[in-house]
């Protein structure tokens, strides 16, 4: 158990702007940022995160909340997972409180398999440099492809014993059941009895985009051609194939930095890709690229460069996934490499720079690739040149962009020494029938978005009046939350002489103490909750903390608080239609805060003149009843001067 200190804490030192850029390219707009959304597909972001709220919110798919609730959401982790990650990511060192036995049943089962990969990475590195076979294979392995030991221990590679249930029997000697084991794909249980999956593998960890092992990759070491070359992981509940690219957490900042992923096909490029210093660079680790891991990089940077050994078969065998990519609406560039070099064979004899270079010389632009590898192909053959250039369209008419698919209509009509407008026309028709097809969604207006953490419109009086009790109090509790630091000047009526007195002072303040004078409660439990916490929050701390509130601990707190503070809240639903220039709310204050206080309070005094006179009704003696008579006459002097614009000081 994470003790509560340490929480609190952990929900201190998380901003939210560095939590979600370890996931999301994040751009700075105005006090905000925006990116494309991880929790929906979109082409135009409309995910936005506020330092000053200590919150993000998509406005496409409505996802909002605050630091935790974002790598809960993300990495699918429990309360305490995000808790542990955030407490690593900040350097916050958690002394767990001792765990009932309940709670460790409890543990979720990702976070039990979880705790096996680390255990097994972490057994297979011991191998690789603590045992006499893991050096004379494994690291001798490793050395003869050019891996330093730094570029060993930073992808914690690593050994299997060539046994047949060397791990298996060390992980249930620790404590790990037979039934996790062989969920984690580690352990393949026969006839009651654990076997290895690796044996006499050198260990690739396979990490999440957050960097926690999550599966394996292991290379045979022999070569008999009778086992396969590489054994991966299977699917389990953390480890899911389709969705994972190797090496992403390694990759993620430098792509976001450099705004280009490179996408290479094995392990052992990526390794030696970064080694020479391009660390932009991922892999699919052998299986064509899914939609998924297309989204997984657009969080990054909408630019991939595919990097691929020179084979025409496999090349063209990949161009499908590509369309794939286009139709992300990504940019796509390929790189050929020499006969016979794959990247790892490339950079390892090359130093860095050397490696860039090449890279850059030789990208091109994946459309112009594809029509000239194609072409090259077809010859002066009309028929086939029809093929290839329908082929062409169709990769053509996948690109969302408008006018990049007329600057590659242009190029691709000198390219094939073809009419311009014909190829146009064959690809406008294409696109209807697409559009005819796929009608219906629809991408949020950009200048909606905009506006969405804009200052408020301001409210008109008479739209107070009209709110329910609950939307009043919603409201309170909104301009407490939002306005709470800001200095109002108020004109209330001395209470011996009745003259207007000016008075400049912070609105949480005045709402605090003009509510808590009159002893009202909110009817709605959760606004009260929120209420109280501001009191407290304001008896160690002259201003209100947004941070205290949307990222504290109690999701009852954290929840209606991002919701208030994240949604644009309009009372007057015809304001446009008025065609005046709106005040912004917060030019307003000094008329808005006291009046919807004045407002709620008559809404509450009223509700409370009608329970009490229930109660008079009902009394049980005499006494009882004399004494909510008073309370009553007390209550009803109040809504009288509340009724004659006076807002009293009184005490009921
Ligand atoms: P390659 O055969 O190109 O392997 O397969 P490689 O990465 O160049 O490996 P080395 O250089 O011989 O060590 C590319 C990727 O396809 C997957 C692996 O992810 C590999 O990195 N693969 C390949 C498998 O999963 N299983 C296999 O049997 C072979
Ligand atoms: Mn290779």
């Amino acid at each position: 158990m994470i003790p509560h200190d340490t929480i609190s804490q952990i929900f201190d030192a998380a901003r939210v702007e560095e939590v979600v850029a370890d996931f999301v390219s994040l751009k700075r707009r105005g006090s905000n940022f925006t990116g494309l959304c991880p929790f929906h597909n979109e082409r135009t972001p409309s995910f936005h995160v506020s330092p000053t709220k200590g919150i993000y919110k998509c406005f496409g798919c409505g996802k909002a909340g605050n630091s935790v609730n974002f790598v809960m959401e993300h990495e699918k982790f429990t309360y305490p997972e995000a808790l542990r990650y955030l407490a690593k990511k900040y350097n916050i060192e958690i002394q767990e409180q001792a765990e009932t036995a309940e709670q460790v049943a409890d543990k979720s089962a990702r976070e039990g398999l979880m705790a096996i990969t680390d255990f097994a990475a972490k057994y297979f590195a011991g191998q690789l440099f603590n045992t006499d076979e893991g050096l004379s294979v494994g690291v001798s392995y490793f050395h003869g492809r050019s891996f330093s030991d730094e570029t060993i221990r930073e992808f914690q590679l690593g050994y299997s014993p060539d046994e047949w249930d060397a791990f298996s029997k060390h992980a249930v000697k620790n404590g790990f059941s037979a039934e996790m084991l062989e969920k984690s794909g580690l352990s393949i249980n026969k006839d009651g009895k654990l076997y290895d999956r690796f044996r006499g593998r050198v260990m690739f960890p396979i990490h999440s985009q957050a960097g926690r092992v999550i599966g394996f990759g292991g290379r045979i070491m022999t070569s008999d051609k009778t086992r396969p070359k590489y054994v991966n992981s299977p699917e389990s509940e953390i480890y899911n194939k389709s969705k994972v690219l190797y090496g992403i957490s390694f990759a993620k900042h430098a792509i976001a930095a450099n705004d280009m992923c490179f996408l290479v096909e094995g392990y052992t490029d990526v390794i030696s890709m970064y080694r020479a210093g391009v660390q932009n660079v991922v892999s699919s680790s052998g299986t064509s690229l899914t939609a998924d891991q297309i989204r997984l990089i657009k969080r990054y940077t909408p630019n991939i460069t595919i990097l691929y050994d020179g084979d025409p078969a496999g090349i063209k065998a990949s161009f499908r996934g590509i369309d794939m990519i286009l139709e992300q609406g990504m940019n796509v560039k390929v790189v050929l490499f020499p006969d016979g070099e794959d990247p790892d064979s490339f950079a390892r004899s090359r130093r860095g720079a050397e490696v860039q270079e090449f890279i850059q010389q030789n990208a091109k632009d994946f459309i112009h690739f594809k029509i000239d590898l194609l072409l090259s192909e077809t010859g002066r053959d009309p028929i086939k040149r029809v093929t290839v250039l329908k082929d062409f369209i169709e990769s053509i008419s996948l690109i969302p962009d408008q006018l990049t698919r007329l600057a590659y209509v242009k190029e691709s009509a000198y390219r094939m020494q073809m009419d311009e407008t014909a190829i146009l026309n064959e690809l406008n028709k294409l696109m209807r029938k697409k559009y005819t097809q796929k009608a219906g969604a629809t991408a949020p207006e950009a200048e909606e978005i905009d506006n969405l953490f804009a200052p408020e419109p301001a409210v008109q009086q008479e739209s107070f009046d009209a709110l329910s009790t609950e939307d009043i109090e919603r409201e309170i509790i909104r301009q407490l939350l939002l306005y709470g630091d800001v200095e109002i000047e108020t004109n209330y009526p001395d209470p011996v002489t009745g003259v207007p007195v000016k008075n400049n002072v912070k609105a949480a303040g005045f709402i605090i103490n003009d509510i808590k004078a009159d002893e009202l409660d909110f009817t709605n439990a959760q606004y009260q909750q929120i209420f109280d916490t501001c009191v407290n929050e304001l008896k160690n701390n002259p201003d209100i903390d947004y941070r205290k509130l949307t990222n504290h601990p109690d999701n009852a707190i954290s929840g209606p608080v991002i919701d208030l503070i994240a949604t644009k809240y309009t009372f007057s639903p015809n304001w446009e239609k008025r065609k005046i220039r709106l005040l912004q709310e917060h030019e307003v204050l000094d008329f808005l805060i006291p009046n919807s206080i004045l407002s709620f309070k008559s809404k509450r005094v009223r509700q409370i003149l009608k329970e009490l006179l229930e109660k008079i009704k009902t009394a049980e003696s005499d006494e009882v009843s004399i004494d909510l008579q008073k309370q009553f006459m007390n209550a009803k002097r109040i809504a009288n001067l509340i009724d004659g614009g006076q807002l009293g000081r009184t005490i009921v």
